[in-house]
């Protein structure tokens, strides 16, 4: 018995050498410290490896939808504004624009994306509602409209009903919805397929980071997002979808489809991008 598991611990080592490393160090912790997920980490983790080039590519992908007959912008979820600032200084018609609006429950984020907006965009009339998808589509008013409303990487940070409600109420006052998320396997939770997915998405990511970077990463962030995603408890704070399942529940309340595609691979699942009319 012991001698299997030690087989297949020394298996699990040559499929996931970065990974088993990993939880080597973590479980190597005096006993008091905790894993935690560290802002340091964090910075260091979205500002670093895949989440470069998916960034660029999802702004690029945002921009080439400022045409110039969209006047007004609205950001669900907008976070401190890293998708859509690259994205407006990429716009080919900067001058269109004549409104944003920002969306942002989390008032730390909020505060970066508005510092963001009055230092590179200080010209562009802006709203910054310190607030949920929820509460804000609860109270529109048949006056309130816009062009576009874009959300990337958003919506899967918010409990379903809230987040269906809330996007068929939006049908009414925006024309074009535009939203990015990750495309994830369709597997069972807590299954071995499961489990041996995890391990190589984690594996891939640990190899986008090198050295002092990667230990960061990893203790501050990556292991305790890979824990969490072995623990049912806290896993209950991110409600992702394959992609057709987000088609279908756009389609359900009149959201006609008419682009569902991969626009970037990323180490968890490629990114897609999912455009709607009203
Ligand atoms: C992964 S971040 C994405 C941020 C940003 N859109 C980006 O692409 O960098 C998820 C964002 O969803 C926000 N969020 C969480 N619950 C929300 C809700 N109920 N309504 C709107 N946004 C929400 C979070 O505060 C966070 O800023």
């Amino acid at each position: 018995m012991k001698n299997d598991l030690s087989t297949a611990l020394q298996d699990t080592f040559l499929d996931f050498p970065l990974l088993t490393t990993a939880l080597r160090q973590c479980a190597a912790r005096p006993e008091d410290t905790q894993v935690y997920a560290s802002p340091a980490a964090f910075e260091a983790f979205i500002r670093g490896g895949g989440n470069v080039p998916l960034y660029e590519c999802v702004s690029v992908e945002l921009a080439s939808h400022y045409a110039p007959d969209v006047h007004s912008l609205l950001d669900i979820g907008c976070g401190d504004g890293h998708a859509l600032f690259p994205a407006l200084a990429a716009a080919a018609h900067p001058h269109a624009l004549e409104r944003l609006t920002l969306v942002e429950p989390a008032s730390a984020l909020m505060a970066s994306a508005v510092a963001r907006a009055q230092a590179e965009q200080p010209t562009l009339p802006l709203q910054a509602l310190n607030e949920g998808l929820g509460a804000f589509a609860a109270k529109l008013g048949p006056d309130a409209r816009w062009d576009l409303a874009q959300a990337t990487f958003a919506l899967q940070a918010i409990p379903e009903p809230e987040r269906w409600a809330g996007l068929a109420r939006l049908r009414a006052h925006v024309k074009r919805l535009v939203i990015v998320e990750f495309d994830i396997p369709d597997l069972q939770r807590g299954t071995d397929a499961y489990v041996a997915s995890l391990a190589q998405r984690y594996e891939r990511a640990l190899g986008e980071y090198e050295g002092a970077t990667r230990e960061l990463v990893a203790q501050g962030f990556l292991i305790p997002m890979f824990l969490g995603q072995l623990d049912a408890q806290t896993a209950a704070t991110n409600w992702e979808h394959p992609a057709p399942v987000w088609r279908e529940k756009l389609e359900a309340p009149g959201w006609r489809v008419t682009r569902l595609a991969h626009i970037s691979d990323y180490f968890w699942a490629p990114a897609f991008m999912l455009v709607a009319e009203a």
